[in-house]
């Protein structure tokens, strides 16, 4: 696969996607969304990848928001088309059924919050720097930053974020609950790589499943989430998986998933 402005890797069952536009920040102009949506539909179908990581290249910036260069002459149908495109591309990596992990190097601004929110879960460098600033250039988040921030940080605390553009430091990210946790800069793929590792430990298949009881249930009434998840808790028993690791149990040793 031939990307422009991503450097895509897969390894040891990890991708790792890294948006590489250092010039601009790695700004999601159009060219980079499409070859995000290629490496993401690519992920979609991959048998062999169990994890993703995304982050961003350098040590400045993970993504610093859509480019304003390239929307700024935008008329409201163009405008439009483009916040639905790049949402689409950002809810694909939050529907991709492997655990997706942001390794948030530096801003993560407008688009940037955006694509770190649509992972699972969020690390970031001590110089990480998370928000929406949309409404200071007269725009508000169009990736789904006003529906994905409240559901991560709650109401009040989301709307002061969207209302005032204020910036979000590392420290403060962490004790709001939008990551999960602050390394050095030096450690942060590391740390990303290991928790890829432990999930990677588990069984596949019940790991995909959570994935989907977990998304489901948050855009669904407790009543629908309890009924999926009881559901999907009877199919697991339908896989080696399963059988594997209550028997590893039971025999005080570590199991040996298949993902089957
Ligand atoms: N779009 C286009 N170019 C961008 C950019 C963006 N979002 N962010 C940074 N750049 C470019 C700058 O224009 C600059 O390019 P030139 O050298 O050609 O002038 C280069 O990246 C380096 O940026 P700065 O010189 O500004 O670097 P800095 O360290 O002084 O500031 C910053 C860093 C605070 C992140 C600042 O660049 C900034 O405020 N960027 C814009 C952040 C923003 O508003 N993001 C939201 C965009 S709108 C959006 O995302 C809508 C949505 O929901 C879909």
């Amino acid at each position: 696969m031939e990307f422009e402005n991503i450097i895509f890797k897969v390894e040891d069952g990890i991708a790792t996607l890294t948006i590489n536009r250092p010039k601009a920040l790695n700004a999601l102009n159009k060219a980079t969304v499409e070859d995000i949506e290629k490496a993401v539909d690519y992920i979609a179908e991959s048998k062999d990848i169990q994890v993703v990581i995304i982050t961003g290249a350098g040590e400045k910036s993970f993504v610093a928001g859509a480019d304003i260069k390239e929307m700024a002459d935008y008329g409201p149908a163009e405008s439009g088309k483009w916040a639905a495109y790049g949402a689409g591309v950002i809810t694909k990596i939050e529907k991709l059924p492997q655990p997706v992990i942001a390794a948030v190097n530096g801003f993560a601004l407008g688009g940037g919050c955006e694509i770190s929110m649509a992972a699972d879960f969020r690390y970031c460098s001590e110089n990480a720097i998370f928000g929406q600033p949309e409404v200071g250039l007269g725009i508000i988040p169009g990736f789904g930053g006003t529906q994905r921030l409240a559901r991560l940080v709650g109401l009040g605390m989301a709307k002061e974020i969207i209302y005032s553009s204020k910036n979000i430091k590392a420290d403060e990210a962490l004790r709001i609950g939008l990551v999960n946790k602050v390394v050095p800069q030096a450690e942060l793929m590391p740390a990303a790589i290991k928790a890829a590792k432990k999930i990677m430990a588990q069984g596949p298949v019940a790991v995909q499943i959570a994935k989907k009881a977990i998304n489901n249930g948050i855009n669904a009434d407790i009543i629908t989430g309890l009924a999926f998840e009881s559901n999907v808790f009877g199919l697991c028993f339908a896989t080696a998986d399963q059988k594997e690791g209550m028997k590893a149990f039971m025999e005080k040793r570590k199991p040996e998933f298949t993902g089957k």
